[in-house]
């Protein structure tokens, strides 16, 4: 069977690589306390922006937030005279909280993620106990993607595509020539995303990865995460297709399915949950948003006690 939509990411691609002066311009911000990088990704023609996968930051122990993170994106957006249109989600994260509001607000922009987020606002919702004025139809965002939808970045052609696996609304944007991994492959020394989460299937992320290393092998990657690898001592959050296909230590060209969800299956086995996973979910599900607050003014963040 044909995948029309990869083939059209495929065309997108090359035609960029083709131009260069129709490649985006990429600004990765690295946040130390999860590994995450948030990237600022803008057409050098017009000036317009998306802002991908931004953090809130915040305290476990003290249940504060706080901007320093996003401050320095609305810096950079500021400084550089950006207009931001888009505010994307790769996937309701785990391991922070988005500040996809607080950039709204400040910046402008719709806010979109993966169509499949109601289902994950299904599972957790259930989980937390949210009651029934807890939306659990996406209506939180402005925007929900499907595989092969388009749009743009500026003058720069957009498509997104659905790469489940690591959870079941994972999606990767591909902005020209760029592809925004969300949490599918790391760095190639590094490997892949866990998928042992509520409704993440391994089977499924080495099926979303494989269908990603169709893309030209120029195409640009970059990762959601970096945690270093052994041996390497330094972040890093851009790769290739081809460095992946070539050099990916759980899933380069060779690795057969049922060896990928072995390896993967046995890991996350002996992972633990993030830290931040009971904050992050509540807020993320939300579109950023707390939960409502009590009638004291104040939101509360509840830990389900041995149900997970
Ligand atoms: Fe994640």
């Amino acid at each position: 069977m044909t995948d029309h939509v990869l083939k059209q990411a495929v065309e997108q691609i090359e035609s960029t690589l083709s131009d260069s002066a129709k490649k985006p311009t990429i600004a990765g911000f690295f946040d130390e306390a999860t590994y995450t990088i948030t990237y600022v990704v803008s057409d050098p023609a017009t000036s317009e922006a998306a802002i991908i996968d931004s953090v809130l930051d915040y305290r476990a122990n003290s249940g504060r937030t706080s901007f320093a993170s996003a401050d320095k994106i609305i810096e950079y957006v500021n400084s550089n005279k950006l207009k931001v249109t888009w505010l994307l989600e790769t996937h309701a994260h785990a391991d922070h909280l988005s500040a996809a509001p607080y950039l709204q607000e400040k910046l402008g922009g719709k806010l979109a993620i993966g169509q499949q987020i109601t289902h994950v606002q299904n599972v957790f919702g259930k989980l937390f106990n949210a009651g029934s004025d807890f939306q659990r139809d996406g209506s939180q965002f402005d925007h929900l993607f499907e595989d092969g939808h388009t749009f743009k970045v500026g003058s720069i052609p957009a498509i997104s595509l659905h790469v489940p696996g690591h959870t079941p609304a994972d999606m990767a944007y591909v902005i020209g020539d760029a592809v925004f991994l969300g949490d599918t492959m790391f760095m190639p020394d590094y490997g892949t995303a866990r998928a042992d989460f509520p409704g993440g299937d391994a089977r499924q992320l080495y099926q979303s990865i494989r269908r990603l290393l169709k893309l030209p092998r120029e195409t640009r990657l970059f990762m959601c995460h970096d945690y270093k690898a052994p041996g390497r001592d330094t972040y890093a959050w851009e790769s290739t297709v081809g460095a992946q296909i070539d050099g990916n230590v759980h899933v380069h060209e060779g690795v057969s399915e049922d060896e990928f969800v072995a390896m993967r299956t046995a890991r996350d086995a002996t992972l633990d949950l993030p830290d931040l996973i009971m904050p992050s979910v509540q807020v993320n599900i939300r579109g950023g948003h707390l939960p409502e607050p009590e009638d004291n003014g104040v939101s509360y963040i509840k830990i389900p006690v041995n149900a997970v």
